[in-house]
């Protein structure tokens, strides 16, 4: 399947204005994630902010199979082994790098990716 292009988060219903400080890679846990949630009145939209690498990845927070939000209750989004993402409705696993499914229902759809900016240590979105 092929990959989506990353979201413009200002053209997403309750995303937020590009340019929108949405971490510091300081505040992420090493090898760890946090989950960022946006409401505009009953519209809302949930990321995840997974470090990667020096950096971090930013992806819509939801399955593409069944739509759920990958975490069930807090901002760990990685399998047992810290090296893939997981969903944990129904146990899909996605690459952390591009957000690739590679086992589970929805193997080889992707991570809605998340356009950002990473300068002076802080994640933006485009
Ligand atoms: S909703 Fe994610 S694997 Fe089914």
């Amino acid at each position: 399947m092929l990959k989506p292009s990353p979201l413009e988060l200002e053209d997403v219903p309750a995303g937020p204005p590009a340019g929108t400080l949405l971490a510091r890679l300081e505040d992420l846990p090493a090898h760890g994630g946090k989950e960022l949630v946006f409401k505009d009145g009953t519209l809302v939209l949930r990321l995840l902010v997974q470090r990667f690498g020096g950096g971090a990845v930013v992806y819509e927070n939801r399955c593409p199979h069944a739509g759920t939000p990958l975490n069930m209750f807090d901002d760990k989004f990685v399998d047992i082994t810290g090296r893939r993402l997981l969903c944990r409705t129904h146990g899909a696993l996605f690459e952390i790098e591009d957000g690739r499914c590679v086992r589970g229902p929805c193997k080889g759809d992707h991570l809605r990716a998340v356009a950002i900016e990473i300068r002076d240590g802080a994640i933006y979105s485009l």
